[in-house]
């Protein structure tokens, strides 16, 4: 079965075909094409990702991607079985030109359309080209610019979300940071490049613990494995202020200008160490509360962190740690080829294209 995958949730517009036997998925899964065009040029002299300006990009870089992943493959639309396509979380102008187009592409080539959660596809980037894959029960850590979780999956297309964030996602936290620094955006790269040249143990910075239950009555009900970022930023940037020997009115804006370079590097390396501390010591009370988990799954943007690999991999064992090859830790349409194919395998049923379920979910609300 030949799957065409659209991703389009923040800046990337991605597009990419992957194969495999449904039955026997594990065994079978393939990569056939894998296009991204990223919008990270645009965004760098803005600092940040302007929604209405990716949706216009999304908008003229779509087609000519998706018939770049089709060529790539060497297939056509004869060979194609099924579209699929991430319809939320993300940008709604961004999601809106991906899911309109997979939906008119369904509809005009008659296709079944599978719509696709994007968090559950940064999970099955584990399954696309590693070569042992992870083994039920496990949990899964995904750490991206816009979600930081803990999810346990007993089995394929089960997810229990256990922790979550109350507050900031981990890689806004590093892009925040990354943007006091003067770092360019995106923060995350920029952040794990300037702390090779700082001291990690130079400044300590809170590990928050979380005691009350969730505001959110929808949010899992269990403090100790939540998460809060927010605090962390705001303790970088009162140690800016703090060593520029500025009050704490200046303008973040500004502290770029009075730091000297080893200061941005030591508060670099030392909010980037405490950042994946924090990760690491919820993902080992997920751990210590879930004795049955056999595996552990890390995705997301953030999952790229070479440090953050390293740290988990001494802690948790090379054996038991997945992480997506790193060309998948961000946002590819190939991840989201592998998530509709296991679904397909769990039994899940196309979405018609002409019904609301295809939309952004911001829409439909
Ligand atoms: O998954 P992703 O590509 O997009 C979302 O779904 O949000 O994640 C993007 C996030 C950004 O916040 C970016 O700064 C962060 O992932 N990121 C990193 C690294 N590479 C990307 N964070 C830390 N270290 C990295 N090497
Ligand atoms: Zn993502």
């Amino acid at each position: 079965m030949n799957i065409l995958a659209i991703e389009s949730s923040c800046d990337e517009t991605a597009a990419a075909v992957v194969s495999g036997d449904p039955k026997n998925l594990d065994e079978t899964l393939k990569l056939e094409s894998n296009v991204v065009v990223s919008q990270i040029d645009i965004f760098k002299a803005y600092g940040g990702v302007i929604p209405e300006v990716a949706a216009r990009s999304h908008l003229e870089a779509i087609l000519p991607v998706v018939k770049k992943a089709l060529k790539d493959a060497d297939k056509t639309w004869d060979d194609i079985d099924a579209i699929a396509v991430t319809h939320t979380p993300g940008l709604l102008g961004s999601l809106l030109i991906g899911t309109l187009t997979a939906r008119t592409l369904a509809i005009l080539h008659n296709k079944p359309l599978y719509a696709v959660h994007h968090l559950k596809s940064h999970i099955y980037a584990n399954w696309l080209t590693n070569d042992s894959l992870p083994e039920f029960p496990l949990i899964a850590l995904v750490i991206s610019g816009g979600h930081t979780q803990i999810i346990k999956m007993n089995q394929h297309n089960h997810f229990d979300i256990i922790g979550t964030t109350r507050d900031d996602a981990v890689g806004e936290c590093f892009d925040k940071v990354a943007k006091i620094l003067g770092l360019p955006y995106p923060g995350g790269p920029a952040i794990a490049e300037k702390a090779k040249q700082g001291d990690p143990k130079k400044y300590h910075f809170p590990h928050p613990k979380l005691t009350s239950a969730p505001r959110d009555k929808n949010q899992p009900d269990n403090p100790s494995l939540d998460f809060s970022f927010s605090g962390l930023k705001t303790a970088v940037l009162r140690t800016a202020q703090e060593i520029a020997n500025v009050p704490i009115s200046t303008p973040s804006g500004e502290l770029k200008n009075l730091l000297a370079d080893g200061q941005k590097a030591d508060l670099a390396a030392s909010f980037q160490k405490t950042a994946i501390d924090i990760l690491l010591e919820k993902l080992g009370q997920a751990l210590t509360e879930n004795p049955d988990v056999k595996s552990i799954v890390i995705a997301g943007g953030v999952s790229a962190n070479q440090a953050l690999r390293k740290k988990a991999i001494q802690e948790f064992g090379e054996d038991r740690v997945f992480f997506p090859e790193p060309k998948f830790s961000g946002d590819n349409a190939a991840m989201v080829g592998a998530s509709a194919l296991y679904e397909i395998k769990s039994g899940v049923e196309p979405t018609d294209p002409y019904s609301l379920n295809i939309l952004p979910r911001s829409v439909i609300s």
